[in-house]
């Protein structure tokens, strides 16, 4: 529903805005109004633990989202060292868990060093390896990779260009993830946003599982195995 708004909409009016501005703060912004980013950062541990280690440590626990939300209007120590979190009195209960369950969808981008890689072909027949796989045994791409492709032709190209070849206000990917920026760099940033420099903030709209699917999709295109315009899938 979000999406088909969004495709009708003129360019302009999205520019600028952050996703789901116009509706209940996000998951991030909720944080961001809170104290908790003086304490804690997504990928590395400040006074508190990183929100990575803290998806992959509760991922699977059933009780987790409930657990948490009480630690957090509680606050309390003990579970990874000596130094207490605070309470949070004037938090409600429904934003905290909203803030919870953002922070547990972050363990998707965790993920063990992969053990499966996969080689294609680039455009000019040299091979390229990946450890995601990017096509079916019918050659159509993947449905990560599709998906991938649909939230950047979405969300992204207004600013990264169509075809994630860059764009007159936002870099080119492809050159990004070429010089050096690997899956887990792409994400934070995408996460975060560099609000200051006009990237916005995705988290709360993508989880990390949505997030994979566009670097896929951006990576497949640094390498050359899939060219520009819409990538035969299995729906086709
Ligand atoms: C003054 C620093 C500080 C602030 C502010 C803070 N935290 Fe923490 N947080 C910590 C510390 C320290 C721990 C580790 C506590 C422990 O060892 O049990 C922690 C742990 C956590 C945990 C894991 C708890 C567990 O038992 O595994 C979550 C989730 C969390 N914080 C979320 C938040 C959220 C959400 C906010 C903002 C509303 C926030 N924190 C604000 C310091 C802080
Ligand atoms: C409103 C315009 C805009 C949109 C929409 C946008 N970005 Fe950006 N993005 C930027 C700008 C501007 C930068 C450069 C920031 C800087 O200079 O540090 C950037 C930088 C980035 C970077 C870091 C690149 C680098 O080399 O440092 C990543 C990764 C990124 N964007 C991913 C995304 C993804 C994924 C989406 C879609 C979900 C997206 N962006 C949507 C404007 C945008």
């Amino acid at each position: 529903m979000l999406i088909g708004l969004l495709f009708g909409l003129p360019l302009a009016l999205l520019a600028g805005a952050s996703p789901g501005a116009e509706s209940a703060p996000s998951a991030l912004q909720l944080a961001q109004q809170q104290d908790c980013f003086s304490c804690h950062a997504i990928d590395h541990d400040v006074v508190g633990p990183a929100w990575l280690k803290i998806a992959q440590t509760y991922d699977g626990q059933p009780q987790a989202a409930t657990i948490l939300t009480f630690k957090v209007l509680n606050g309390g120590a003990g579970h990874w060292g000596s130094v207490p979190m605070p309470a949070h009195p004037k938090l409600s209960e429904a934003d905290a868990k909203q803030i919870v369950k953002w922070i547990l969808s972050l363990k998707g981008n965790l993920r063990k060093e992969p053990t499966t890689t996969y080689t294609y072909k680039d455009e000019s027949g040299k091979p390229v390896t990946v450890d995601f796989k990017i096509f079916n045994d019918k050659h159509q791409v993947t449905d990560n990779v599709f998906s991938g492709y649909e939230k950047y032709d979405s969300y992204c190209y207004r600013c990264h260009g169509p075809d994630a070849v860059g764009g007159e206000y936002a870099p080119d990917l492809r050159k990004s993830i070429a010089n050096g920026m690997n899956r887990r760099d792409f994400f934070i940033v995408a996460m975060e946003g560099r609000k200051d420099k006009g990237m916005p903030d995705w988290a709360g709209f993508f989880t990390a599982d949505e997030m994979e699917q566009i670097y896929e999709y951006v990576k497949a295109r640094q390498l050359g195995v899939i060219g520009p315009g819409r990538p035969r899938s299995a729906g086709d």
